[in-house]
């Protein structure tokens, strides 16, 4: 069946299939986060006002001008994503809805334009089938999605462009984070501000973060938490991941105000821990409640939630200096329950109440 589009463009890529495979180069039981790529990847490029030229070719570089200005400015959005195959082969996408409409509120934001979901799902799910034998299914693997679209105008000026690319390529991947993570409260950078771009997964916000990630890491932690733009007080998030605490048994996690990224993750873990009638708070959570929760004993657990951090638990949260060792993550209830319910959940091995999955 052909899809088109208003303008009568065909949207259903062509395919352009690699020479020989490099898939038996590929070391499965050792998989690096984001170091290897799939056989193929989707293009398509926005031009005269409309998306064309949609197809599959071979994952290998891209020919551009040296004045894009997403190389400027920072016109350039992604999005992240996994599809998953279980030890019976079925191969599911997880809330790919989700990201779909995440990826046009980001294009919004950053004067792009919106992609058709022809593009972005069914472009998508072509590119799935083309690349099925990538999709590893040993324990704690998955198939990476990365989305993600750029200005490509060859101007030196600041508007938005008139023409732009979208592509899709994956990675197979192991585990983001293999050990629990010592955090840090930003005390001297910020990453959002009221009005801003932080709830936009923009390529500058992710730029911007880096030097204090550098710092911190050289202080010895392996990710910082972000507290609110405006006083410094509130918890928001962490890296590329939300943040849940667990205080005296009830799960909290901070309210997206446009600061945050809206997490599909972080969505997934409060819509499922309502649905198992636990307590959950959707609300500002303030650094010093944290600090007074632990010292009080009463902070339990605290982990991030992201769709290449799965579910990370948190051993240490520092802030003004002294360091707050948690209850050991090996005792955690909550964090672990999670995993293993959104992992069961996302393999198709256990019942699916909210129509999240989707057979590819
Ligand atoms: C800044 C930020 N926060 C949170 C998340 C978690 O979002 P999700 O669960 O949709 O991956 C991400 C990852 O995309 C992120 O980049």
């Amino acid at each position: 069946m052909e899809y088109l589009c208003g303008n009568f463009i065909a949207l259903k890529p062509t395919i352009h299939p690699i020479d020989k495979s490099r898939l038996s180069t590929v070391d499965f039981n050792n998989l690096p986060f984001g170091k290897v790529f799939s056989d193929h990847m989707l293009v398509a490029d926005y031009e005269d006002g409309q998306w064309k030229t949609v197809r599959i070719v071979p994952y290998g570089p891209i020919e551009l001008m040296p004045a894009i200005s997403a190389l400027h400015y920072g016109q350039a959005i992604f999005e992240g994503m996994k599809a998953y195959k279980n030890a019976e082969g079925e191969i599911f996408l997880f809330r790919s809805q989700e990201n779909f409409k995440r990826y046009n509120l980001s294009s919004d934001r950053m004067c792009m334009p919106a992609i058709p979901k022809e593009i972005f799902i069914d472009g998508l799910k072509e590119l799935l089938k083309v690349d099925s034998d990538w999709i590893p299914n040993l324990e704690n693997t998955s198939l990476y999605i990365r989305p993600f679209g750029f200005a490509t105008d060859d101007y030196v000026g600041i508007r938005p462009s008139d023409s732009y690319k979208f592509i899709i390529f994956t990675c197979p991947v192991g585990p983001y984070y293999n050990q629990p993570l010592h955090v840090k409260m930003s005390e001297d950078f910020t990453r959002a501000f009221p009005n801003g771009t932080g709830e936009a997964k923009c390529a500058g916000n992710y730029a911007a973060a880096m030097l204090p990630q550098k710092l911190a890491k050289e202080q010895g932690f392996d990710q910082l938490i972000w507290l609110d733009g405006k006083t410094m007080s509130k918890i928001e998030e962490s890296g590329t991941m939300n943040l849940f605490f667990v205080i005296d048994g009830t799960l909290v996690t901070p309210q997206t105000t446009g600061t945050i990224l809206h997490g599909v993750t972080r969505d997934s873990v409060i819509q499922l821990a309502k649905h198992h009638g636990w307590k959950v708070e959707v609300r500002d959570i303030y650094a010093q409640e944290i600090v007074d929760a632990h010292f009080a004993g009463l902070l339990e657990e605290a982990f991030g939630a992201g769709t290449a951090a799965t579910i990370a638990p948190i051993q240490s949260i520092s802030y003004q200096g002294k360091r707050m060792e948690l209850p050991p993550v090996e005792e955690a209830k909550v964090a672990p329950l999670l995993y293993n319910m959104l992992n069961d959940l996302k393999l198709g091995h256990a019942p699916d109440p909210f129509g999240w999955l989707e057979k590819i």
